[in-house]
């Protein structure tokens, strides 16, 4: 497939968390005019577009996971106007906007809760997934919150539990009712018709659930890996409680309700490696989708080869998204620190590591600059949900330096930030970074236009050498053209077997290695790209 209908299969996206990207008003949360202020410096980075993260009308319990109302922008982060401009402003320099649309949840504020929780018999009673008490008053079943605690809680007004997988300000929606598909696809045709490029589908598995609401079964966990914290609900097999057989039909609604628009892109958010290919297996599914596998602690050959591995190994049509960091989980850049501290070298060899795989790459606000977690002082926090790793994630939400010497590191006029912008983030600011050329700013400028001249790269097949223990190797082959990429993960230097007739690739951004007859050494956390052509 190639052609303009498929602009995402090559693009670069870069990730908005808006409440942290650029205050324009001084209220100390970032808003759509400071995107819009900032969009020259997320052209020079030469990405294609943008996933932008909510910024819809909410009490912000989840910080917009939480809509109150689907079509309209909430206060903090300006007005439709605002929305409009920016798009506009957008599209003027070839960027493409995919929006977050939450279809699992609302807001427990939305005016449909508002009249399902009224009574048993009101035009939306059945909105929601509502279900009476056991007759000793627990729950109707074991579900358990992704956040924690029972899947349930009890309405008096309504005298029924509600469900919701996520906070208890997100009542799960019905989406086995028609009525409420229709009214969730009306607001995103609302967007379609003002010019998004498609959207990003959160937490799509979850959006049914067993009619019949049976149990969930036991979950033995996996082996401690000494660094995530189990959550509960990693206790449960998810049987009934997501991802649902009804979940292929839904995705075929999607799907063409993105086909009536010309070029539009979903992207689903899922958990598994079987979900993203079931989702997005065929042209009548949705288009790509990311899944967990490289934003969990898991690092190294073995980790990354299994979690590619699982994806490549078997045939099917799908086109996956990949992301090492987001808005949920601790940053890369800290979360696979050999020691805890921030490595440049490391920094941009994830990087490209993520921009080489056979896929769509999504970079987050930041991991541009190798931005590390940031440490929120306990009285400073404000998540009340649990990142994929099973900690806050206020850590990796803080706001964007960009300036060093400037309060705030320049990100808001105000005295107070909704988050701090920590010290450790200050000497890494965009204007530090723009003045060395050897900071891994210009290091992914060089990479994402040196990745736009690689056609093997963009759309080759992937393989997975055998022989290579300690550094992750993978070929990406179109046509008669093979691309032997290696990225050592680790500190130490190394060294791996090399086939002779590869040829090294220049202007990508890493030191020329050094190559013996049949051999390769590779600095710690160096990369190296080789080519070689069918005879
Ligand atoms: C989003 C989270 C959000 C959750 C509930 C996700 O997967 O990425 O930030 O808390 O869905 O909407």
């Amino acid at each position: 497939m190639t052609g303009e209908k498929t602009w995402w299969r090559n693009a670069v996206l870069y990730q908005i968390y808006p409440r942290s990207f650029f205050d324009s008003n001084g209220d100390g949360i970032g808003d759509l005019k400071g995107i819009t202020k900032k969009l020259d410096y997320i052209a020079s980075l030469g990405v294609d577009g943008v996933w932008l993260s909510p910024f819809f009308t909410s009490p912000m319990a989840d910080f917009g996971y939480d809509v109150s109302d689907y079509c309209g922008v909430d206060p903090i982060f300006g007005t439709l106007d605002d929305f409009d401009e920016m798009l506009d402003s957008m599209h003027k320099r070839g960027l493409k906007l995919i929006i977050d649309f939450v279809m699992s949840h609302s807001s427990i504020a939305h005016p449909w809760f508002t009249e399902s929780r009224s009574g048993k018999t009101n035009p939306k009673a059945d909105w929601y997934v509502w279900a009476d008490p056991k007759p000793d008053g627990t729950p109707p079943n074991n579900w358990i919150s992704v956040f924690n605690g029972p899947a349930w809680t009890f309405d008096a007004q309504r005298g029924q539990y509600y469900y919701h997988q996520f906070l208890k300000d997100q009542p799960d929606l019905n989406i086995r009712n028609p009525e409420v598909v229709e009214a969730l696809f009306s607001a995103a045709r609302w967007w379609l018709d003002k010019g998004v490029d498609g959207f990003r589908l959160d937490a799509l598995q979850h959006c049914i659930h067993d009619p019949g609401l049976h149990d969930n079964p036991a979950r033995p966990l996996p082996p401690p890996d000494g660094k995530t914290i189990p959550r509960p609900y990693d206790m449960q097999q998810h049987k009934y409680d997501r991802n649902q057989p009804e979940m292929i039909g839904f995705c075929k609604k999607l799907r063409s309700l993105a086909d009536d628009y010309k070029d539009r892109m979903l992207l689903a958010e899922v958990s598994g490696t079987e979900t993203t290919i079931a989702y997005t297996n065929g042209p009548d599914m949705l288009h790509t989708a990311y899944n967990f596998s490289l934003l969990s602690h898991a690092y190294g050959a073995d980790a990354f080869q299994e979690a590619l591995g699982d994806f490549f190994d078997t045939p099917h049509e799908s086109w996956p998204s990949w992301a090492m960091s987001n808005h949920d989980t601790i940053r890369a850049a800290t979360r696979w620190s050999p020691d805890g501290r921030r490595h440049p070298a490391q920094a941009k060899m994830l990087l490209a590591l993520l921009m080489s795989m056979r896929g769509t790459p999504f970079i987050y606000q930041g991991e541009e600059l190798g931005l590390t977690e940031s440490f929120v002082p306990p009285d400073q926090r404000v998540d009340t949900g649990l990142g994929l790793t099973g900690t806050g994630r206020d850590g990796c939400r803080t706001p964007m330096p960009w300036q060093k010497r400037k309060a705030n590191a320049g990100f808001s006029k105000a005295k107070n930030t909704w988050l701090p912008v920590p010290d450790a983030h200050m000497p890494l600011a965009v204007d530090m970074q723009e003045k060395d050329k050897e900071s891994v700013l210009h290091f992914t400028r060089r990479f994402i236009s040196w990745r736009k001249k690689q056609p093997t790269l963009l759309e080759g097949d992937i393989m997975f050498p055998d022989g290579y223990k300690n550094v992750f190797c993978f070929t990406r082959r179109l046509g008669g053209e093979e691309l032997f990429c290696a990225f050592n993960l680790h500190p130490e230097s190394v060294t791996l077997p090399l086939r002779n007739d590869i040829i090294p690739l220049e202007g990508h951004g890493f030191a020329p290695a050094n190559k013996d007859s049949g051999s390769l050494s590779l600095p710690g956390f160096g990369a190296y790209f080789g080519r070689s052509v069918a005879a």
